[in-house]
This record gives structure tokens, sequence and C-alpha cells, in this order.
């Protein structure tokens, strides 16, 4: 099932584009979001009404519309999407791609894409056969670009031959195989902290912090969804857990330490919790009322343990790669590198908490710190953060050649 998968569909012009609305219904009933894009041709064979009917979401249309770049914008869509399927695609299409052409909102948002795309091409047979377009399609194949169909058959035009772009359920069925195919972090096993520790006070009352746990848990999904087993320990959050992953709901930070050593062996973990420094030396179990003495009681506070710091240096179950989080309020760049060596894990992800105003936002900014390296990453939703964050997972242990070690 294409449950919560986001699928970009576009359209380009040709009589073909019919069959594109049956792919949105079997896409939309395996439970896919589906956002379109009709290129100007093909706005001749389907009307934006009937695709957004059908999608229940807008339909973009138009480079030059002030109100979709203000509201979404050719950047994000070409980067929000899981995998983008261009049905039917036209020979014009095909060439604006293969040449890096950026002439209208399709092919300015492929331009514009780092995401896994499938086209399925549809044309006459002699375009098919054409030097010109099957060069085109050798040149796609080598980036990487997946090629369904054409079939052939009987051509709207009167000729026969090979050009009929796939039926929907085809194409449909090549998407879901793509899905269940790519899973890099099958058989791999990770950790995940999110959300803010609670230290209690007394039986009311509690030390917190403003995280919202949303970056935390997006992580723990793009993880699963690229086929990761995944334990999430979660502090005290608002937002639901994550499909498809293990989650253990801790408050305090000794709490989450015990449930993250139980978690272990793990080949990956993720320290994206904000974690309290400090929890209470004495808890009281009475509320602490106001008139027991003259002046506001003073709170006495012990160091909590470094979780981050405890798995980066663990004797026996270390995992292979260990993340931390680092929100600065300021020099980003020295704190980063300073946390990275006194916690002994491998990356540090830092992000600027009053630059980008990242507590309970959708959006987040992040800078990737290794030892050797550093990555800037634009502003963008926390799940696209998390999705870049998983895609450095998956090619540092492809580049490492590292396999799973966890049992
Ligand atoms: N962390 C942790 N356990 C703690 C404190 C922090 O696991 N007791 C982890 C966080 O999850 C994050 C990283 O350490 O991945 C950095 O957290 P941060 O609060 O930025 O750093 P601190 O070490 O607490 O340093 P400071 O508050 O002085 O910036």
């Amino acid at each position: 099932m294409l449950r919560g998968k986001k699928i970009l569909l576009i359209i380009s012009g040709g009589i073909a584009a019919y069959k594109s609305l049956e792919l949105i219904r079997l896409f939309k009933k395996s439970g896919a979001n589906i956002r379109c894009v009709i290129t100007n041709g093909g706005t001749n064979f389907v009307t934006p009404l009937s695709v957004s009917a059908l999608t229940e979401e807008e339909v973009y249309t138009d480079l030059w519309s002030l109100k979709d770049e203000t509201e979404m914008g050719h950047i994000r869509l070409s980067r929000e999407a899981d995998l983008i399927v261009i049905a039917p695609a036209s020979a014009n299409l095909l060439a604006q791609m293969t040449h890096g052409l950026a002439e209208d909102l399709a092919s300015t948002t492929l331009l514009a894409s780092n995401r896994p795309i499938m086209v399925c091409p549809a044309m006459n047979p002699m375009m098919w056969q054409h030097d010109a377009t099957q060069e085109n399609l050798k040149t796609l194949k080598s980036r990487g670009i997946k090629i369904i169909g054409p079939t052939t058959g009987d051509m709207a035009c009167g000729e026969t031959g090979k050009g009929r772009m796939s039926e929907a359920e085809d194409i449909f069925t090549a998407v879901m195989n793509y899905f269940s195919a790519n899973k890099p972090l099958a058989g791999f096993r990770a950790i995940v902290t999110s959300g803010p520790t609670y230290e209690p006070i007394d039986p009311v009352r509690f030390i917190g912090n403003k995280s919202s746990g949303k970056q935390g848990h997006a992580i723990a999904s793009a993880l699963s969804h690229a086929g990761a087993s995944v334990t999430l320990i979660s502090g005290s959050v608002k937002i639901p857990d994550p499909d498809g992953v293990k989650t253990v709901h801790v408050e305090t930070a000794q709490d989450m330490l015990e449930a993250c050593e139980s978690a272990l062996p793990a080949d990956i973990a993720v320290c994206a919790a904000a974690v309290s420094d400090w929890r209470v030396d004495s808890y009281t179990t009475q509320k602490i009322k106001k008139g027991a003495s003259k002046k506001p009681p003073s709170l006495s506070l012990i160091e909590n343990p470094d979780i981050l710091k405890t798995i980066s240096n663990h004797k026996t179950k270390r995992p292979t790669l260990v993340i931390g989080f680092a929100a600065e309020t300021e020099n980003l760049d020295d704190n980063a590198t300073a946390k990275l060596e006194s916690k002994n894990c491998d990356w540090i992800i830092g992000n600027n908490i009053i630059e980008n105003n990242v507590f309970g936002s959708d959006k987040n900014q992040i800078t990737l710190f290794t030892t050797t390296t550093k990555k800037e990453f634009p502003i963008s939703e926390k799940t696209i953060i998390a999705r870049d964050i998983v895609d450095e997972i998956i090619h540092y242990l492809e580049a490492n050649k590292l396999t799973q070690a966890a049992e």
C-alpha cells in the first residue's frame, strides 16, 4: 500500500492523459497523497478541475502564478515528493528533461528536483523510434530515471506501433514495486530520541522545555520508510506516534537513558531529544505549598546523565553511526564542532533556534557537521529535513560499505 507516500504526478500533453485520471484514482485508493502539475499541452486533454476533484488538492499549471508560488512554489513541489511520476510523458518533455530546459512549471520543477523520477512515455511510434527520442531516453536512464512502457498497439492517430502509454494498473504496479523494493535500510536497527524530558519538582510541577518532538518523530518515520526497524524513545509530546515505529514513552532523562540502553544494540542512533541537563535533587512527594515558608523555595539541581555521550561511548554496543543535535542560540559552528568532540558522536546536526524559530514550528534549517565536513541544508519542512538526514545516512552506510551488525 502507498499510505502516506507523497507522489507528484506530472501530466503532459497527449491523448493518453485520460488514463492519468484512473491512475490518480488508484493512487488515492491506496492511501497516497497526490499533487499534480499539468502542462499547457496536458490541459487540452484533462482539465485542472477534474484532476483537482480526484486528488482533492490544488492543481498546479503555471510557473508564473503569484498565488501558487507564494503558497507552494516549484522548488517545494519538486522536493516534497517521495516519487515524481510523469504520465503521460511527451517526447517534448523528455527532450526538455534531457537538456535541462526550464520553460514551464513541469520542466522547471523537474530541473529543480532531487527526487526519484519515473516516466511513462506516450507518443506516435515514429516519434518514439526517432534517434533523438532514443538518445534522450538513453541519457535519462543513465541518470537513474525509471522508464515504464510504452507498449505496442493501435494509436489514437490511426497508426499502429510502439508508443502507447502503459495502462494505469501497470504504472500503479510499477510504483508499488518501486516503494516495496526501495528499502535501503532494511535489516538496520535504529534508535531515535525525541521531544522534551520533564523533570519533576513535586507531583504537579516539573522542569521542561519547548521541544515539540516534530523533528525527532519525522526522523523516526523517515528511517522506518527507508526500511529500518526503529525504536523511538519519546518524551511528553502532543503529536501522535509515527506509523510503523515502536514508540516507548518516557518522562525523565533517566527514564530516556534506560529505554535507550534497553533498545541497544542498534546500527544507528539519532539523539534529537531536548534532554534536560539538570533535575531536582530532592523530589518532594507532596505538593510544595506557597505559604510553607516566607521566601519562594529554592531548587537544588543535579546533573542528568548525558544520553548521547553514553551511547557514543558504549563499550560493547556503540551503534555504527551516532548522531546528535546541537540546538544553539549563538556561535553554531564552534558549538557544534565542540559538541562533536565532547560527545564522541559521528555527526552533529546543528540548528540555530533563534534565527529559525525551531521549537514547535513545522520548519527547520540544519547544518550537518562531521569531523571533516560541513553541509548546509535549505530551510524546509521538518519532514523534508528528516528525509534529507536519512538520505545522508544511506549514502554514508553505502559509501562505507557498512552492513547491519546489530543483533
Ligand atoms: N543530550 C543528551 N543527554 C543530555 C543532554 C543532551 O542526549 N543530558 C543530547 C541531545 O539529544 C542532543 C545533544 O546531546 O543530541 C546536544 O544537546 P544540547 O542540549 O544542545 O547540548 P548540551 O550537551 O546539553 O549542551 P548545552 O546545553 O550547554 O548547549
